[in-house]
């Protein structure tokens, strides 16, 4: 079994290979470039979802994008791991934009709102279980499943970028007059297009009172 995974395995170094030989003939120094430093200016929390590459739907190279990505592009306060990414992002890289990307139909979404058990992925879902209890009525109000499903989608991009900006990373940035702008997007798997929801931050001010740090 092993050896036929290795096998098969195989074709992805070839890929690989002539992947690198194709982005040196264009460019023969991108890998030696790369290799000395990174300075994406974008950071993008997406979907872990395998049919939304960061860097191929905005048509970036690598070390234009830093990503992160999880089950439904969830920003948790207590996860280590995102709020690393975020950190380096801010404090390391100085990225200046920060996009929160989800996409319609989104399976971790469409789970959290079937509310079916699916094991301990339910206990990261139920973060989005938290954005439709808040937005209930109006998702509700929907005429379809899909038409609610995609507004939760959109309602968790949302919460998701307040999620960004509510920490205190991203709170300390501003206060320290960093130039740094965080986005709500959205992904159609249907048609290969992003939209711009209507969330732009740019500082502390657009923030809420409860969540906004005192000077
Ligand atoms: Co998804």
């Amino acid at each position: 079994m092993a050896v036929q995974q290795r096998r098969h395995l195989k074709s992805l170094f070839k890929r690989n290979k002539d992947w690198a030989q194709g982005m040196v003939e264009k460019d023969p120094d991108f890998f030696l470039d790369l290799s000395k430093q990174q300075t994406p200016e974008y950071l993008w929390i997406g979907c872990a979802d395998s049919r939304v590459p960061a860097n191929q739907v905005v048509d970036l190279k690598p070390g234009q994008v830093f990503v992160h990505r999880n089950i439904a592009n969830v920003v948790v306060h207590t996860d280590l791991n995102c709020l690393s990414v975020i950190q380096y992002a801010i404090n390391v890289l100085q990225v200046r934009h920060i996009i929160v990307c989800g996409h319609y139909g989104c399976g971790g979404v469409r789970a959290a709102f079937e509310g079916r058990e699916h094991g301990l992925i339910d206990n990261w879902l139920r973060h989005i279980k938290d954005v439709y209890r808040w937005h209930k009525d109006e998702i509700d109000a929907q005429p379809t499943e899909e038409s609610k499903i995609d507004l939760l989608c959109e309602k968790n991009v949302i919460e998701q970028v307040a999620n960004v900006c509510h920490s205190t990373i991203v709170q300390h940035a501003w206060r320290a007059n960093q130039d740094l702008t965080v986005h709500g997007w959205i992904y159609s798997i249907e048609n290969g297009l992003l939209k711009a929801l209507d969330v732009e931050v740019t500082d502390t001010d657009q923030l809420s009172a409860t969540h906004a740090l005192k000077d």
